[in-house]
């Protein structure tokens, strides 16, 4: 598969302080890309620096093979789809009409109703009339969503995307991120929430301090820092650990015989319990 962004060596310095140090990685055409790490670890800076927004202080960051100081011209542009805050939004219009807004700029059509599809996928049909100065504070965001990939991106880049919404909205855009991904977009995504990124990634990379810990795909990686054990809850409440080799078939066997078994389980870490072993910090 092809490298659709590849960043080599990047770092970014901020008067004295280091937001990005070291950051080598690669982003495959077609995944789903989440980008992990805690507040202040250089996730946002990471978005900007490849979206033309921010200029690195070293290192390199292709984006198409274009360079990201060269991204920002429209014939790049129309390729990538960004949501980095909670800004930008034409609070006395609608919601439908700023999405028109944008619609017009890139050339989309009124006939395929492309802006009520959008807003069927970030759940806001009903909403579509009103003053974007009314909504909520999750409304807001999904509005911000929905400008994100009016125009059908090749590339989405989204900082946080669910982060003020309530679980079923969550899983609603989950839903209209992976039937985006499916027709071809790429995204990038960066999220505390690695529920999300387990659900939503095909690889994960963990930030910290400005450089990436670790990278890969997030079954194997739980897999990889399993201590290979199983938890074998009993009737009665006790819980029996067990390696999972052939030397504790006797005592399933004996369990599953008796019928004492309540439940079954592996015990493999979830990605936070990951990033806090690596790096003696939490994810949120
Ligand atoms: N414009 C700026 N001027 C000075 N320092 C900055 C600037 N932008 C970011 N930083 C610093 O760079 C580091 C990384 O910031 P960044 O916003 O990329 O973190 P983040 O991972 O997005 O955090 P969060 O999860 O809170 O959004 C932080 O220490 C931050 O203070
Ligand atoms: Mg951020």
């Amino acid at each position: 598969m092809t490298d659709i962004i590849t960043l080599n060596k990047l770092e970014k310095v901020f008067g004295n302080e280091k937001g990005l140090d070291d950051l080598s990685f690669r982003v495959k055409k077609g995944e789903i890309f989440g980008f992990l790490g805690p507040s202040g670890a250089g996730k946002t800076t990471t978005i900007k620096i490849l979206t033309g927004q921010l200029r690195p202080t070293s290192g390199q960051a292709d984006v198409f093979d274009v360079p990201s100081t060269k991204v920002n011209i429209p014939k790049h542009l129309k390729r990538i789809g960004v949501m980095t805050d909670t800004s930008g939004l034409y609070q006395r219009l609608s919601v439908y009409d700023n999405l028109r807004l944008y619609a017009d700029l890139y050339g989309i059509s009124q006939k395929d109703n492309r802006i009520d599809k959008v807003l069927e996928i970030v759940n806001l049909t009903e909403a579509g009339k009103k003053q974007v100065a009314k909504l909520s504070k999750g409304m807001t965001q999904r509005v911000l969503l929905a400008r994100a990939f009016l125009h059908e991106p090749e590339l989405l880049f989204l900082d946080e995307p669910t982060a003020a919404l309530d679980p079923a909205n969550s899983q609603h855009i989950h839903d209209g991120l992976r039937e985006l991904n499916k027709k071809g977009t790429t995204i990038f995504l960066t999220t505390h929430d690695m529920y999300e990124a387990e659900l939503l990634c095909d690889r994960v990379a963990f930030l910290n301090k400005g450089s990436v810990q670790l990278l890969g795909v997030p079954k194997a990686l739980r897999r990889q820092y399993s201590d290979n054990t199983i938890t074998v809850e009993l009737s009665g409440g006790e819980k029996k650990i067990l390696s999972k080799g052939p030397e504790s078939a006797q005592d399933m066997y004996d369990w599953l015989k008796m019928g004492a078994v309540e439940s079954v389980y592996t015990n493999e870490p979830t990605l936070g319990d990951i990033f806090v072993d690596l790096t003696g910090r939490e994810l949120v």
